[in-house]
């Protein structure tokens, strides 16, 4: 059986606890491998290696520090597909969208890389003569990277390689449900040449290998993505000791369907956005927020393309929906569905976990379509992270945008409409931080940036450079060489 290790100033080591646990496959049960199990101190002789590396780091030109990123990027394309199929086996996701997720980190290693030779700061005049005035970008030292199961690559690429351009070292703690994909940027990134201790990889869950990191004292900036409850409580953790953090948390992302729009498009767009990863992104359309008039055609549509979904091993390219992430997902989803009965929304499709041949090993739900829910329900309001949603009837526009705004999250909504005065209407007046016109709530691009309001975020975005302005604190410099003393404010010209 497979061991793997954790990766401390440039070697693979295992732990000092001498444990390990089991990484399985979601489709069959089967295990994959045995990953190092990282202690508190594993923790602490990651951070300090980090911490050593982060002189010469810093000092490394940043093209060079671009180049070396470019290539992982150069790498992960000649591994694309190797990569790909450990992450359907480790995680479940459908083979061609594992090949999506791979894709991701290869174009924020091509962005990013690119970065090396940017990372813009600006000059500005300064208000007195002989005085000159920039602000450039600096790193902020040992950053802690928290990543989840459901894009294993995608965004440990999202935090590794800015953090990284920008100068930072970086401890890494991906999920344990993805333990061996996840650290395969760590082996990519090692092969690219990336010096000892710059990157450092410690396995285990968030208690106590994540809060042992996040607490660290000599970790500066901790960039978290996954549940709301975590980020909160690192939010809590980190703020004594003022740490930067970045969050990127839940969602509860609404389809908008207006009575002018091309339904059936529409459908493609919410059965992708629904059901695509077996609805486990943070981006996915948990709700449906239909104009009266379009109602039944939608629903009946909707209906019957979700019932011809494919269910099975994401490995098998006519698969379109892959398991969910584990047994104890696989309940949250079964409890939800209830909670959705109870509540009073009907189930028009799927509803049951599914067990037909071949599949009772995995954990495998079926794609699930409420109807008849109300803005306020549970099933409506809360991140079920699984292959559900919640149809909600409206009569119009303005109330469709209140109903969308109005949840603790604020990712990603999308409307469709063939009409450009309702469409720009409702970019502007939506609230969340990702809006797509006649498109799914799903497939944000890296040189965008992502990130949403409310409970999804701390006021960060990722990707893009946007991304740039976490991984880095500006600096203000001014040299004066007038050659005495000038008063800003009170030297000045006029009044
Ligand atoms: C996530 O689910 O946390 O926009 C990220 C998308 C992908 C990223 C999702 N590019 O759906």
């Amino acid at each position: 059986m497979l061991r793997y290790l954790n990766y401390i100033d440039g070697s693979w080591v295992p732990s000092a606890s001498g444990k390990t646990f089991k990484s399985s496959n979601p489709a069959t049960g089967e295990e994959i491998g045995q990953v190092t199990l990282s202690t508190p101190d594993d923790v602490a002789a990651a951070c300090d290696a980090a911490t050593r590396a982060y002189d010469a780091w810093r000092h490394t030109p940043a093209p060079r520090r671009g180049e070396i990123v470019f290539r992982a990027g150069e790498i992960m394309i000649r591994r694309k597909d190797e990569l790909a199929r450990l992450m359907t086996m480790e995680m479940g996701k459908v083979i061609k969208e594992a090949r999506g997720d791979v894709q991701e980190a290869i174009d924020m290693a091509f962005y990013m890389a690119g970065e090396g030779r940017r990372s813009f700061g600006y000059t500005t005049p300064s208000e007195l003569p002989n005085k000159f005035a920039m602000a450039v970008r600096d790193p902020i030292g040992v950053v802690a990277a928290i990543t989840p199961w459901n894009f294993p690559l995608a965004i440990p690429g999202w935090k590794i390689f800015p953090a990284l351009v920008l100068g930072n070292t970086v401890v890494y703690k991906p999920s344990c449900e993805t333990a061996i994909v996840s650290a395969q940027i760590v082996r990519v990134l090692e092969e690219a040449g990336l010096p000892p201790g710059v990157l450092n990889l410690v396995q285990g869950p968030g208690s106590p290998v994540g809060a042992a990191l996040a607490r660290n004292p000599r970790v500066t900036l901790v960039s978290f993505t996954g549940s709301t409850d975590v980020g909160r409580q690192l939010m809590i953790e980190t703020a004594p000791d003022m740490k930067r953090l970045s969050l990127e948390m839940g969602g509860k992302n609404a389809i908008i369907v207006l009575d002018d729009s091309d339904v059936e498009l529409a459908v493609d767009g919410i059965v992708w956005s629904a059901f695509g990863t077996s609805g486990q992104r943070c981006t996915a359309a948990s709700r449906v927020i239909v104009q009266k008039g379009a109602h039944d055609e939608l629903v009946r549509l909707l209906v019957d393309r979700t019932r011809k979904l494919q269910l099975g091993n994401g490995l098998d390219p006519s698969v379109d929906v892959g398991p969910v992430i584990n047994r104890g997902q696989l309940e949250k989803i079964e409890r939800y569905v209830k909670i959705g009965e109870q509540e009073g929304a009907k189930v028009v499709a799927g509803g049951h976990v599914a067990t037909r041949d071949g599949l009772s090993n995995g954990s495998f739900f079926e794609p699930t379509i409420f109807d008849g829910a109300t803005p306020t329900m549970r099933i409506a309001t809360e991140e079920i992270f699984g292959p559900v949603t919640a149809i909600i009837t409206v009569d119009n526009l303005a109330q469709a945008i209140e109903v969308n705004n109005d949840v603790a999250y604020g990712l990603s909504t999308a409307i469709y409409t063939r009409d450009v005065n309702q469409a720009f209407e409702a970019m502007r007046d939506i609230t969340t931080g990702l809006v797509y016109v006649n498109a799914g709530t799903i497939g944000a691009e890296v040189h965008l940036p992502f990130g949403g309001t409310r409970g999804t975020g701390n006021g960060h975005r990722e990707a893009g450079i946007a991304a740039l302005d976490v991984f880095s604190e500006w600096k203000t410099l001014f040299v004066d060489y007038s050659g005495k003393l000038q008063r800003a404010q009170i030297d000045v010209g006029i009044a």
